[in-house]
């Protein structure tokens, strides 16, 4: 997929403060067991309740009993929900790790992200050749599951 997929209504400067701090949170993983640190960064939509330019972010928290970790993806979109409460929605998200590898957000992390971001929101996350992909969430996860598809 190219880098250059369509940003809806986000600016360069958007961009680059939400791989800052997926970057910067990936810095707080707890990953003892895959040593793979990660950070999402969610750029919300601004409300009543949520400020103009909040991003929340996250990191993955892993266990010993290893399916009960939490990605990066999903602890910034609990943290998202704790703060803004439950009618948050999602402009972009940006996923970044400390390990120079690709890492596309999982399945499960796309469906958590369909929850609360529109199909067309811009989803950036680095490729195998260390460049940053931009995908909708459309694009990672056609015929999404929801209560309301007919
Ligand atoms: N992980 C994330 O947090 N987000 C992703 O997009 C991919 C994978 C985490 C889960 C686990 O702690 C580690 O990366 C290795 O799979």
């Amino acid at each position: 997929m190219p880098h250059t997929a369509p940003l809806p209504n986000l600016t360069q400067a958007e961009v680059v403060l939400l791989h800052r701090e997926a970057a910067a949170v990936a810095q707080n993983s707890y990953s003892p067991y895959s040593r793979f640190r990660v950070g999402a960064a969610l750029l919300l939509q601004p409300s009543a309740t949520v400020p103009p330019d909040t991003i929340v972010s996250g990191a993955n928290v892993e266990n010993a009993s290893y399916r009960l970790t939490t990605c990066a993806e999903q602890a910034a979109i609990a943290a998202a929900v704790a703060r803004f409460g439950p009618a948050i929605r999602i402009r972009a998200v940006a996923v970044a790790n400390l390990n120079n590898a690709a890492c596309m957000p999982c399945g499960a992390c796309r469906q958590t992200i369909a929850e609360f971001a529109p199909p067309e929101a811009p989803i950036f996350y680095p490729a195998a050749n260390g460049e940053t992909v931009a995908a909708t969430l459309a694009q990672l996860l056609p015929a999404a599951f929801s209560l309301h598809s007919k």
